[in-house]
């Protein structure tokens, strides 16, 4: 399981762990002993928001884990819907109260839009403040390093202009089946690194016939193919999962997808995600 001690460095030199643990639907009960479990099995990045309603959790997590709290490297997001400075701040302020920390490693602008607008209106002057508010964060030490989520070029170009510190991070949807490559290309030239949410498509993909045979192929699981895939790409991969014995195979990934199959899985589209489709981020908007 070496990927657990593999780490990228970010553009202000922070190193941060290729894999991590994601939080979405781990309820504010579980998520403590989750993080701890998943901290004893050898992860060290975990990803959590404000919107998953967990953060006081995952911060007792991180408090009471086998590791000094300097050798985790915790996320968090600000909620989409604050576009104000003030407001910024204070959500900002209430993460760190809420997880119980005296910093965080990385927050990220979850959204560039509100989720009831997702790639809807013109927000560009709100994630200006909202950016300001992270920056103002950052230069205090509350947060070692800053970035922003589901944000597109455009959005990107916005911050990028105006801002005296460039993203350090771009959340994305990124998993086989849903490869945004000129995004990701963008991204990798301008130094912001990429993490991949939602690495095995929010579970969706577990059934997929191409997946499941390119996976037998490897003698491996569709989610460790999934998982690798991501990694492959250069991005951190943030599966999520509760289940200890999920959390150690999917860190078992210490094998190569050939260039000729990362081709394939990235020219697959899977974007069917059923039931789920109702969360704006699996719309395709
Ligand atoms: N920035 C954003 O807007 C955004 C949006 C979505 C997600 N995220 C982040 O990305 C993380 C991951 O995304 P996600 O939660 O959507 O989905 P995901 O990690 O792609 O998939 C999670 C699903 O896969 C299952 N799973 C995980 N490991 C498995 C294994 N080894 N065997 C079988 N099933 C397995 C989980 O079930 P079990 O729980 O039963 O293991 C769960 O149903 C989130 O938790 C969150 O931290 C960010």
């Amino acid at each position: 399981m070496t990927i657990l001690i593999e780490t990228y460095t970010l553009a202000n030199g922070v190193e941060i762990p290729k894999l991590g643990l994601g939080t979405w639907f781990i309820d504010d009960d579980n998520a403590a002993q989750a993080v701890r479990d998943a901290v004893e099995i050898g992860y060290r990045n975990i990803d959590t928001a404000q919107a998953y309603g967990n953060e006081r959790s995952v911060g007792e997590g991180v408090r009471t884990a086998a590791v000094p709290r300097d050798e985790l490297f915790v996320s968090t997001k600000l909620a989409a819907e604050i576009k104000d400075y003030d407001s910024a701040v204070a959500a900002i302020d209430g993460s760190l109260q809420k997880l119980g920390l005296d910093y965080v490693d990385l927050m990220l602008i979850h959204s560039p839009q509100p989720w009831n607008d997702f790639r809807g209106g013109d927000y560009a002057d709100g994630n200006r403040q909202a950016w300001r508010a992270l920056e103002d964060a950052y230069n205090a030490g509350k947060l070692r390093s800053i970035g922003v989520s589901n944000f597109e070029e455009a959005d990107l170009e916005n911050i990028l202009s105006s801002g005296t510190v460039a993203p350090h991070v771009n959340q994305l949807l990124v998993h086989a089946g849903n490869t945004p490559a000129d995004l990701l290309a963008y991204c990798e030239g301008r130094n912001i690194l990429v993490e991949a949410y939602s690495p095995i498509a929010h579970g969706e993909i577990l059934e997929n016939a191409d997946v499941v045979a390119m996976s037998k192929k490897y003698g491996v699981s569709v989610p460790q193919l999934c998982i690798r895939y991501t990694l492959q790409l250069g991005t951190v991969s943030l599966p999520k999962t509760a289940n200890p014995e999920h959390m150690r195979s999917n860190a078992e990934v210490d094998f190569v997808i050939s260039d000729a199959d990362m081709d394939a899985l990235r020219n697959l589209h899977a974007r069917d995600y059923g039931d789920s489709s109702v969360f704006p981020v699996y719309s395709g908007k």
